[in-house]
């Protein structure tokens, strides 16, 4: 059996993440592949369960290790009941946020240590890198604005409470993880319509997908 595709999504509040996963596995799954549409901090059991306490803001109050060792714990789930077992089986797994959140959400926005969150990156992912990052970037006041207004009267969750300056910051921390790897992760223009953005990230997927083509060569056809 072919060894399958690992492509994450990663970018701010409203970016269109969730859209964008669903045009592409249902454009994968028109071409007859088998695709795996997950999310992060959640996506297998003992992942979910960890989900509720970090969204809620109940580990807030322990301060940003804590949730960091949390977030390293639902991926490390995630990661060994999950993704490995359908990347094994050759399926396509697409994954709403991975590793990058937590170098950017923990690691930047929570003046975490590089070391310790290396380390336990390292334990989360256990050699499970992604071959794609779409890294879909959005002026962060659009980004809130689409925010509020998918979730209509509902409460903002503990992330989206924050102020404009740090989603300014982690923006920037997005752009220099892809200029830092730029064999894995790719810069999206997310302020587009739905379709060209779609377009863009098919672009992208179809360069990782061809073992022949190389994601170094998609910049200039976006
Ligand atoms: P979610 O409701 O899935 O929102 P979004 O549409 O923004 O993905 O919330 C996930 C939140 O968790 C999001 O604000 C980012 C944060 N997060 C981290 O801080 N670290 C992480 O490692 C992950 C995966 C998410």
């Amino acid at each position: 059996m072919p060894k399958g595709h690992f492509i994450t999504f990663e970018g701010g509040e409203g970016a269109g993440k969730s859209t964008q996963i669903r045009l592409l596995a249902d454009r994968l799954e028109a071409e007859g592949h088998d695709v795996v549409v997950s999310r992060e901090p959640g996506g297998s059991p003992g992942g979910e369960a960890v989900r509720h306490v970090l969204l809620s803001g109940a580990a807030e109050p322990f301060g940003p290790a804590m949730e960091a060792m949390l977030f390293a714990a639902a991926r490390s789930d995630h990661v060994e009941q999950v993704i490995r077992p359908a990347i094994e089986s050759g399926k396509i797994v697409l994954c709403d946020r991975f590793l990058d959140s937590s170098r950017v959400y923990q690691g930047v926005s929570g003046r975490l240590d590089k070391a310790f969150m290396s380390a336990l990156e390292g334990v989360a992912i256990n050699g499970m890198m992604p071959d794609l990052t779409i890294i879909l970037d959005l002026d962060p006041a659009e980004g809130m604005r689409r925010a509020a207004a998918r979730r209509g009267s509902q409460d903002a969750d503990r992330y989206e409470k924050e102020n404009l300056a740090l989603h300014e910051e982690r923006r920037e921390a997005y752009i220099d993880i892809a200029r830092a790897e730029p064999a894995r992760c790719v810069i999206v223009d997310a302020a587009r319509d739905q379709t060209d953005v779609a377009d863009a990230v098919w672009t992208c997927v179809t360069k990782v997908i061809a073992p022949s083509n190389s994601l170094l060569q998609v910049a200039d056809e976006l």
